[in-house]
């Protein structure tokens, strides 16, 4: 880990976490991810902008102590989660003079996860600005990106932009600026579907708060930084819309094939219809690429034998998830199979109270799938491709997008 040179007086201190992958236990991460801190020198005081997770604590004092910096003024906390706040405490043993640069949430909210002496709080105000001597802090409140705390900094001289959890990426990497676009947009996207998407509606204003600002530079806290923030910003505003693509998720399980023929067959009607359709297993799920699908896709399908009356686990696993994601999807169905009698269908929309799409009939057989069932898919197939041919022009992505 090194201290990287953004602008005068501007560094990253960049903790990559190569190796990592899971985060939350949750959040598969096929690129690793990275913790970002960035050290601000003025004329007159010196600031931190978050600091890193707490297994990278002892890399990370290392690398700022190779800029030289004798006094740490303040250390501005975006956000109290442990990814950015872990290392506080030891920055605080360090330089004995330096405040904590808070809103009062955050500090509430770090309180209630570390010891922290009231002493050395400073609260930030949303619209305040902090003097360093010649660099100027704006602390830009955006709530709920990604906790209820969540606030940006913007550097008003460099106009660099520092949003921590927001516009980031989970990936490890090298370099300073945001290169590869397409392996940047895959990173990115997987990021916002797994942790902004919830919040779709509060990234939106957020999203706003950061055009107004202009920013030359984008800094998140997470991944790399954008030096075009123009790149960044086109995809989050698409991806936050309320736009869908007429495209078909299937998330199943099978256990003696019958719900799996079930799925081969609406899969080959709905291509026919050229509805293109994505199919994810439940049993090894990559939460991550059915979260991603859910960006963007108009409909989903869960496909499930019945287990002892209900769903199979790991299909009620993918339900509690979609259910959790929220996800803007608009239409939604239920197949599958069962042995002598089955509530799994509603055992599924119990599950997916908070999933607002309009579901159409289940199809469901009683051991393998007949000609009836297979009729009643035709069917199926037929009426989400109609739906989706419904969709208004509104709903759908621009061609920019
Ligand atoms: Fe990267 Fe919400 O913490």
């Amino acid at each position: 880990m090194i201290p990287v040179k953004i602008t005068d007086g501007v560094f990253s201190l960049r903790a990559n976490d190569w190796d990592r992958k899971l985060f939350d236990e949750l959040v598969p991460l096929p690129d690793g991810t990275s913790y970002n801190s960035y050290l601000i020198r003025g004329g007159e005081k010196t600031a931190l902008i978050d600091t890193v997770y707490p297994p990278k604590t002892a890399e990370f004092v290392a690398a700022l102590k190779k800029t030289g910096v004798e006094r740490i003024d303040y250390v501005v906390a975006n956000h109290a989660e442990l990814d950015h706040s872990g290392s506080i405490p030891a920055v605080l043993a360090l330089f004995p003079e330096a405040k904590v640069v808070a809103n009062a949430r955050c500090w509430r909210m770090m309180g209630d996860l570390m010891p922290l002496d009231r002493d050395r709080f400073r609260e930030a105000k949303d619209g305040q600005r902090l003097s360093l001597g010649g660099k100027t802090l704006r602390f830009v409140f955006m709530p709920w990106v990604h906790w209820p705390e969540t606030m940006g900094v913007f550097l008003e001289e460099d106009r660099i932009f520092f949003p921590c959890d927001f516009l980031g990426a989970h990936l490890a990497t090298s370099e300073l600026y945001a290169g590869d676009e397409a392996q940047f947009e895959t990173a990115a996207k997987r990021y916002y579907a797994e942790i902004m998407a919830p919040y779709r509606v509060q990234c939106r204003s957020a999203l706003a708060r950061v055009e107004e600002l202009e920013p030359a530079i984008v800094a998140p806290s997470h991944g790399p930084a954008h030096a075009k923030p123009k790149v960044i910003i086109d995809l989050y505003r698409r991806w936050t819309s309320d736009a869908v693509k007429p495209e078909v998720a299937i998330v199943y399980v099978s256990m003696y094939q019958s719900t799996a023929a079930m799925v081969e067959h609406l899969t080959d009607r709905l291509m026919e219809k050229g509805l293109p359709v994505r199919l994810f297993n439940a049993v090894d799920l990559d939460t991550g690429a059915l979260a991603m699908a859910l960006v963007d896709a108009s409909t989903l399908i869960f496909a499930s034998p019945t287990v002892l009356t209900g769903p199979h686990p790991c299909l009620a696993y993918a339900a509690i998830l979609v259910n959790a994601l929220a996800p803007k999807t608009r239409f939604a169905a239920i197949i599958g199979s069962f042995g002598w009698g089955t509530t799994m269908p509603d055992a599924l929309r119990e599950t997916l109270r908070e999933f607002k799409a309009a579901f159409f009939d289940p199809v469901l057989t009683k051991g393998a799938p007949t000609r009836e069932t297979f009729a009643e898919l035709d069917a199926l197939a037929a009426a989400i491709a109609a739906a989706n041919a419904s969709l208004g022009e509104s709903e759908k992505p621009t061609p920019a997008a």
